[in-house]
């Protein structure tokens, strides 16, 4: 029997910032109607999470709307910026990783489905010398080693975006260090896929021997210009059969195709979480 998962990603929810709610409420519906036995949110689930609990607090409610169970994923919002990108912003601390587990599940999980094993990794703990970001890299290592079924990983930030072995700027992707040592471990133990967000933009591209799939935002759409992406909004639908699955985007044309320098009026250095006020019209939560 098919398996079927929902992968969203870079809703970027808040109770004060509420440009986004509603194109999270028409992807909830969506998400509803197509009947998925589980979703996993790869992150960027607040817009200012690592300064204001309450986005979190309300981002955590606003997935009361998916009626199948979810599995969370923290990013850069949620949790900080990894010290190689702090100059983005608040960067990652015990406190920061301490509260998204207070209020989601976990912040790495593993889930078992027939011939599958989908491990869902914190892109937020690399390079931070937390306690944390040694266990993962341990338990990440044993699970691969140990692995007896296909593996799916899971993670916000991509490996990289045009080609792993290019060095590109770390704003769009993981830090070489980290990649270097991921790569590394997945040669000896290759996963069949990756899944990421962060980029606000849908991708599957086929690197020998793995597959690679960008999810798109519910949110706002990337301004990245490169060939090849798709900026529209939606999620990814994947459906395990067997050893096999398919993975394909959903692009709601519901959802409001939002622009993110209209939405900060212009000012496109403006952090999101300093445009002016502007509460959701709350509808459902
Ligand atoms: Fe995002
Ligand atoms: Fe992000």
């Amino acid at each position: 029997m098919p398996t079927k998962f929902i992968q969203l990603t870079d809703n970027h929810l808040s109770g004060v910032h509420g440009f986004f709610y509603e194109n999270f409420c028409k992807a909830a519906q969506a998400i509803n109607a197509r009947q998925p036995d589980l979703v996993i949110n790869t992150g960027d689930v607040s817009v200012a999470g690592v300064d204001r609990r309450e986005d979190l607090e309300f981002a955590r409610a606003c997935h009361d709307l998916i009626d199948a169970p979810i599995h969370f994923l923290p990013g850069n919002h949620d949790m900080g910026e990894i010290p190689d990108d702090s100059k983005k912003g608040p960067p990652v601390t015990k406190e920061r990783l301490d509260r998204f587990k207070e209020l989601f599940p976990a912040d790495r999980w593993t889930i078992e489905i027939e011939n599958w094993l989908l491990i869902g990794l914190n892109s937020q703990l690399i390079n931070t010398n937390l306690e944390e970001e040694g266990e993962q890299l341990e338990w990440l290592t044993e699970l691969l080693a140990t692995a007896e079924k296909q593996v799916g990983i899971f993670i916000h930030r991509p490996l990289w975006l045009v080609n792993p072995r290019t060095r590109e700027p770390i704003e769009f992707s993981d830090p070489p260090s980290w990649r270097d040592q991921l790569i590394m471990l997945m040669k000896a133990h290759p996963p069949r896929f990756m899944a990421t967000g962060h980029l606000h933009s849908y991708r599957t591209l086929e690197v020998e021997p793995m597959l690679y799939h960008f999810c798109p935002s519910t949110a706002y759409r990337s301004n990245l210009q490169i060939d090849g992406w798709d900026a529209r909004l939606g999620f990814m639908e994947y459906v395990f059969d067997g050893d096999d699955y398919v993975a394909s985007p959903v692009f709601p044309t519901e959802l409001e195709q939002h622009d993110l320098v209209q939405v900060k009026g212009g000012n496109r250095k403006m952090k999101l979480k300093h445009v002016p006020a502007s509460p959701p019209v709350l509808t459902a939560t």
